[in-house]
């Protein structure tokens, strides 16, 4: 960061995520503790485009490392996405004399972030912000955590009904194309079957694994699916071939849906998000620019915007093997 750079901003932009919150909290502090003027904007890029800021100070994220969602609101805004909701929300930060900007979110919006970067000039620093652990260069993404451990609480919870009643459960759980959510939920849960984007199981194959399981002696079963392009679309198409196929089971379709998004953050994404934002002001301080902050090995590392969005982190392959062999 420049001498003269003493203003930033901070916004939560996308799917909101468990954690959010408490890397909030750490920027602002750790701007306070720098001397640096910081603004919060509400409802993400919206909030740029019409001028929603408001100064925050150490005392003003009181309270909040414990809480879900955002306090700052966020948003999937459509006029980011052109060259004139950009030239708007530069100009909001004109009006502040804003030259940094940190935000916290997901592919879509380090993808805005950048944009603003290479057409303004503006410094930008991600925080990943997501449930999907979807981003490439970090091991973790912020709120991926808290929403394993909400959908391995959901899964114990219809295990015990399905065990009672003698069920096939189909679980959607979210991951946006990337199976991080349903393979980990799905080992710790201890699920019959993990259906995720990046290994295409094929019906007939789930249709024999499922037919094997019930001569090993399962009288019932879960399946967790990673969810397609739209909710509920690949769990009910996987559901209704196996009703077709296997009709003496009894089946039913649990979505998790928005559930896992929300609540308080477990420890470690607290954790994650008090170091990920102190590391943000420190690459600021250090004239950084276009990067995201990440952990891998638990260290703190910057890997530039490019590459962290450039398509998904790729699922561990010994995990898809330990899942394969202690889900038999
Ligand atoms: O990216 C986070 C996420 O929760 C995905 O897992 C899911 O596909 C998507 O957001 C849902 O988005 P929305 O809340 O806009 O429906």
């Amino acid at each position: 960061m420049s001498t003269k750079q003493k203003k930033i901003a901070v916004l939560t932009s996308g799917g909101d995520a468990p954690g959010m919150n408490a890397a909030v909290r750490a920027v602002v502090r750790s701007a306070v503790f720098n001397d640096i003027e910081c603004y919060g904007v509400y409802k993400g890029y919206e909030g740029l485009i019409s001028d929603k800021l408001v100064k925050l100070n150490a005392r003003g994220v009181n309270n909040i490392v414990n809480k879900g969602g955002t306090i700052l609101k966020s948003a999937r805004c459509n006029e980011f996405r052109t060259k004139e909701g950009r030239i708007k929300a530069k100009s909001t930060l004109d009006k502040y004399e804003i030259d940094s900007l940190v935000v916290i979110g997901g592919n879509g919006s380090l993808t805005g972030a950048l944009l603003l970067e290479q057409e303004h000039g503006v410094n930008v620093i991600g925080i990943p912000g997501t449930i999907d652990n979807d981003l490439v260069g970090t091991r973790c993404t912020l709120g991926y955590d808290t929403a394993l451990n909400t959908a391995v609480n959901a899964i114990d919870k219809i295990r015990d009904t399905a065990s009672s009643h003698n069920r096939l459960f189909f679980i959607e759980v979210m991951g946006k194309g990337s199976g991080h959510i349903a393979l980990n939920a799905g080992i710790g849960a201890g699920a019959e079957e993990v259906l995720i984007p990046e290994q295409d199981m094929g019906l007939d194959r789930l249709l024999k694994s499922l037919k094997k399981s019930e001569k090993s002696g399962k009288s019932s079963s879960i399946i967790v699916v990673s969810e397609g392009d739209k909710i509920g679309d690949n769990v009910f198409k996987f559901s209704s071939y196996i009703e077709k196929n296997l009709p003496h089971y009894e089946i039913r379709v649990s979505i998790l849906g928005h559930i896992q998004r929300g609540g308080s953050p477990t420890c470690f994404d607290r954790v994650l998000a008090s170091r990920m934002g102190v590391f943000a002001l420190d690459c600021l301080l250090q004239n950084k620019s276009k990067i995201m902050v990440g952990v891998i090995d638990d260290k703190m590392v910057a890997i530039p915007i490019k590459e962290a969005i450039s398509g998904g982190q790729a699922l561990d392959e010994d995990l898809i093997r330990v899942c394969d062999i202690i889900s038999i």
